[in-house]
């Protein structure tokens, strides 16, 4: 990945990645950008707008935060965003593109593993599996008894996802090889072929009053933060469980530890929290919760894939073919030229 310089010599492009990726990411980026990596243990924050001088592409983790303040302090230099996650929250997208900064994200490599995820989510708070475990390792399994460490079977269960995306639509299919009868919310009704046999609702209230099981998968939009607050929980049948394997802010957590107090919910699973990694401290102390540090996407194949593929939206950038991962097609159309 080069340009010309004044005098004409070939120079490579250059890559600020603010974390550091799988080797095998690292390898390729080193081998076609002028690269540099972020090592520090903090976010970039603020630091981002004096490292990145100099730099034409700029790699960032998904708990960088990307406002329209930061990006309209960016340096010049910047022609190009690439984020190492799908959900871009955290950037600021229409601020960018006024900036004519187009932005790639990494959507379906990471598909499968989240839903696998939502699975295990939605089996370990059923069968409440996190306090059993944690029982053994206290040296507290005593003699079989037929009501010791009893959960829910999921069989005839009705789960509920939120958000039939890609990942929504993962989850389904795996969901009804364990019987789950399926249900679902999205903005618009699929066709037939991706509802995968799932019962729409026009509304999040319905499919919250039919959910044993609710998933959330939905996007954090501006529309959506906050949306499952104390009286769409009330919705929920008594005892249910939820499971987020989305975004932290989508859901209203004073609410949520409100209701498993007070015995409405079952069990909660979940994978994203407010404000993470510093999550409330109230988290820790439900009993009947699956806590797992926002780890959807964390296998080696596809932290890799998203590496790549991020990587593959900012060659396209400078190659001139536009990659299908770019979020805002009108700040491609705005910036792009052909280089080389
Ligand atoms: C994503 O890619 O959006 C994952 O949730 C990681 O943040």
């Amino acid at each position: 990945m080069t340009s010309k310089t004044e005098d004409g010599a070939n120079r490579r492009r250059r890559l600020l990645v603010t974390g550091l990726p799988t080797d095998a990411v690292v390898e390729r980026a080193s081998a076609e950008f002028d690269v540099q990596f972020w090592r520090e243990a903090d976010p970039i924050g603020d630091r981002l707008l004096d490292v990145a001088s100099g730099f034409e592409a700029v790699l960032i983790m998904p708990d960088d935060k990307l406002n329209a303040e930061r990006i309209g302090r960016l340096p010049a230099s910047v022609e190009v965003l690439g984020t190492h996650s799908v959900g871009y929250d955290h950037i600021d997208l229409d601020a960018a593109t006024a900036r004519r900064l187009p932005v790639f994200n990494t959507p379906d490599v990471l598909t499968d593993a989240v839903a696998d995820l939502a699975l295990f989510l939605v089996l370990a708070a059923a069968r409440g599996t996190t306090s059993a475990e944690a029982a053994l390792r206290r040296g507290e399994w005593g003699r079989w008894a037929p009501t010791l460490f009893l959960g829910r079977s999921l069989s005839g269960l009705r789960l509920g996802i939120f958000g039939m995306g890609r990942i929504g639509q993962a989850i389904a299919l795996r969901a009804a090889a364990f019987g789950l009868r399926l249900h679902y919310h999205n903005r618009t009704r699929l066709a037939e072929d991706k509802e995968r046999g799932a019962q729409f609702h026009e509304s999040l209230e319905s499919l919250l009053s039919t959910s044993d099981v609710f998933c959330i998968c939905a996007p954090s939009t501006p529309q959506l933060r906050g949306s499952i607050d104390s009286q769409r929980l009330a919705l929920l049948p008594r005892g249910a469980i939820v499971v987020n394997v989305a975004r932290g802010d989508l859901v209203d957590e004073a609410a949520l530890f409100a209701a498993v107090q007070e015995g409405c919910l079952g069990a909660i699973g979940t994978d994203v929290y407010r404000g993470e990694p510093n999550i409330d401290a109230r988290w820790l102390k439900l009993s009947n919760a699956t806590l797992l540090p926002h780890i959807g996407s964390a296998t080696h194949e596809v932290r890799t894939a998203m590496g790549m593929l991020a990587l593959d939206g900012i060659h396209s950038h400078f190659s001139g073919a536009p990659a299908a991962n770019l979020l805002n097609p009108q700040a491609y159309a705005a910036t792009h030229r052909s280089w080389d």
